[in-house]
């Protein structure tokens, strides 16, 4: 991987973009979005070994957008791997592994194993061997594709979740949903440009998202950048905005839903949740169809990453905490449906009862 620092995205923020026109030479480059918002700073990526660990370290991270990394990590590894290996090696050790290695990545956010199965039967069963650049290039359509339908449903999830928002809203969200997380555009923060579109936006708030601080680093440059009106809070704050009578309402994404409608996401959503259903305040959840799992019937089975200490002692490299102190951290919770008065899609708007209306979105 090299550092590129001449690369500035001119359109819409995205996090990575697909750089060159062969097949054998082409590469990703991604915004590293630890270094945001002190420094814009994109790396050049050409295996499958330096994409798993891009979203391991979190250069890349949120839902839609480590799914979109996933899908090239495939295409890299599948073009390095048929150089060397015959056609039952690869079928029954190397993609295996390579197929394992990314989805060892992160395990909460669904649409990291949605992206990869979409790539499977690229791969699987087939002799990668014979007519290879055909493949190669099949995989690589499938990668882009991946990635401009994400961006294509944003856009469509922002028209329907904006229909939901009062004029002059004034909208609170968590964590960052927007261009950065996703194909581009964004989910919650894709509603919101929505709004703001229409000339209906009032105000966002900003939730700064202990620990990781996706809503202080990454929204706040994303919504500096569009120039929404946006005010950055501290997550213990957004109480007190709420009984003060200053937010109409709380969208947010999800990295996985279940059957019943219950949505993991970056942890404190839940507390937010439980802040609306006091405040009667109405809490949306905004995700493409790729973030759903039917085949988790509970929210209580959506595995729970649990990230490093470090995260929560430390502030870069500045210590918070006592060494030594003990520390948890979840990077997720998970809201009940029962919290959520509707959840934004691609095809459209449902509400509880979720096992059937979340059920419905699957038919044709
Ligand atoms: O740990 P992260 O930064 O990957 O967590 C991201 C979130 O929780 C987002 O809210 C979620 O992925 C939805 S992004 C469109």
């Amino acid at each position: 991987m090299s550092e590129n620092q001449s690369h500035h995205f001119d359109t819409q923020v995205a996090p990575l973009r697909w750089v060159g026109t062969s097949l054998q030479d082409g590469y990703i480059q991604m915004l590293d979005q630890r270094l945001l918002p002190q420094q814009e700073v994109y790396y050049d990526y050409r295996t499958a070994d330096e994409i798993a660990a891009s979203i391991k370290d979190m250069v890349i991270r949120g839902a839609p957008a480590i799914g979109i990394a996933a899908a090239y990590g495939v295409f890299f590894g599948v073009r390095d791997l048929i150089k060397v290996h015959d056609h039952t090696s690869l079928q029954e050790k190397e993609l295996p592994a390579l197929f394992e290695a990314l989805a060892q990545t992160r395990p909460t956010a669904v649409n990291l194993f949605w992206a990869l199965d979409k790539m499977k039967p690229l791969v699987f069963g087939r002799d990668l061997t014979q007519d290879s650049e055909a493949v190669l290039e099949e995989i690589l359509t499938m990668a882009h594709q991946i990635m401009e339908e994400d961006r294509e449903n944003n856009l469509t999830m922002g028209r329907h979740g904006a229909a939901l928002m009062p004029d002059n809203a004034r909208i609170l969200t968590h964590c960052n949903t927007g261009g950065l997380a996703t194909g581009g555009y964004g989910t919650a923060l894709g509603v919101i440009r929505a709004v703001h579109a229409e000339g209906r936006l009032a105000h966002v708030w900003v939730d700064e998202t202990r620990p990781y601080l996706q809503g202080a680093r990454l929204t706040a440059w994303e919504c500096m950048k569009d120039e929404l009106p946006s005010t950055l809070i501290t997550d213990n704050m957004a109480a007190y905005f709420m009984q003060q009578g200053k937010v109409d309402a709380v969208i947010v994404g999800a990295d996985r839903i279940s059957a019943d409608g219950s949505a993991a996401n970056k942890i404190g959503t839940y507390g937010l949740a439980v802040l609306c259903k006091h405040h009667n305040i109405p809490f949306y959840v905004a995700a493409p169809l790729s973030t759903i799992d039917l085949e988790i019937a509970e929210g209580r089975d959506i595995p729970i990453e649990q990230r490093s200490a470090r995260e929560v002692t430390h502030v870069g490299d500045r210590a918070l905490a006592p060494e030594g102190m003990q520390v948890a951290h979840p990077a997720f919770d998970v809201t009940p449906g029962e919290l959520i008065t509707a959840i934004v899609t691609e095809k459209g708007v449902v509400r509880a009862p979720y096992n059937d209306s979340v059920a419905a979105l699957f038919e044709d």
